[in-house]
């Protein structure tokens, strides 16, 4: 790859549900200010693993999406967080789940990836190296909303709720971006609260590598959000990015939808670039909120199942 011959790519989502009319502005605006911040970041030089943890970031800080703040609450009223980073130069991964109380999982899972010998720590284990990197703890209550701390008090004894329909209610999701820089290189992450009412412990698709993200210079790279059991036994990115063999970044974000649905009966959505530079996304749900930039163009979409 010729250096500084691509012309950066940027795409990033905050989930595919059901999205309620009066949370449309917010999911809508907090997806263009990452692309906003962090788009002319890239044009500048920034790498797509930097780009992809610092859209992330941004969607985290955010209380809208279930990431960080904002995320839902497990099922003894707890917040565990999950996340993953992949660099496609060289396909390093990292990811951690069940962390409490970091506004940042991303980049503690970043800092698996480049500052120890492993990619995946869990619990307690991740706390202790999050400490140790020096992220800085915050109170349940900094991660915690009004929304998700009413939703629980609903559905926390009721006996008809399943997160096997996270879609149904009025909620939020998992938050993920995927980015092309300049010197040709592909970087993907993915950052979750998790479902709700999930039992303490649950780790769904997001921090799975190839399941919640992946990315690879020679095919594309993908972020995938919806209903974690479902898209980990389809391992969505990266089917999303091996369709790309055969197909554009549009048709294989559909492709790899449609084997979800009819394989396993998932439900979820995807967002992928590839390595040539062409942008997909596609959804089963009734809808996908996210946002695109490339070439100073800008889509910010909410996206509806048709
Ligand atoms: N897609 C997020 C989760 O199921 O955990």
């Amino acid at each position: 790859m010729d250096v500084k011959s691509m012309n950066p790519k940027l795409i990033v989502h905050g989930g595919a549900w059901n999205i309620p009319e009066n949370e449309c502005a917010a999911h809508l605006e907090g997806l263009q200010k990452a692309v906003d911040h962090v788009y002319p970041l890239l044009r500048s030089g920034l790498t797509a693993l930097d780009a992809v943890e610092k859209a992330v970031n941004m969607l985290e800080l955010d209380p809208t999406f279930d990431a960080g703040r904002g995320a839902f609450l497990n099922a003894v009223g707890e917040i565990e967080l999950d996340a993953m980073i992949m660099d496609g130069s060289n396909l390093d991964y990292g990811a951690v789940a069940g962390v409490q109380n970091y506004l940042h999982p991303v980049s503690i899972a970043r800092k698996v990836m480049e500052r120890t010998e492993h990619c995946f720590l869990i619990g307690n284990g991740a706390q202790r190296f999050a400490d140790r990197m020096e992220f800085v703890q915050v109170k349940p209550e900094e991660l915690l909303t009004e929304r998700e701390r009413e939703y629980y008090e609903r559905i926390k004894h009721d006996p008809g709720f399943t997160t096997r329909r996270p879609f149904d209610r009025s909620g939020c999701d998992t938050v993920g971006a995927v980015a092309l820089d300049q010197y040709g290189n592909l970087a993907a992450a993915t950052s979750t609260g998790g479902t709700p009412r999930k039992l303490p412990g649950r780790v769904g698709d997001s921090p799975i590598i190839g399941a919640g993200a992946y990315a690879d210079n020679l095919l594309g790279a993908a972020s995938a959000t919806g209903w974690g059991e479902s898209i980990l036994k389809v391992l969505l990115s990266k089917t999303t990015c091996d369709m790309l063999r055969t197909a554009n970044a549009m048709d294989a974000a559909e492709r790899a939808i449609e084997l979800l649905g009819e394989r396993v009966k998932g439900l979820g959505g995807v967002i992928v670039i590839s390595n040539n530079g062409d942008y997909g996304f596609a959804h089963n749900t009734p809808q996908m909120a996210f946002a695109y930039m490339a070439d100073d163009q800008i889509e910010v979409n909410i996206s509806a199942y048709s």
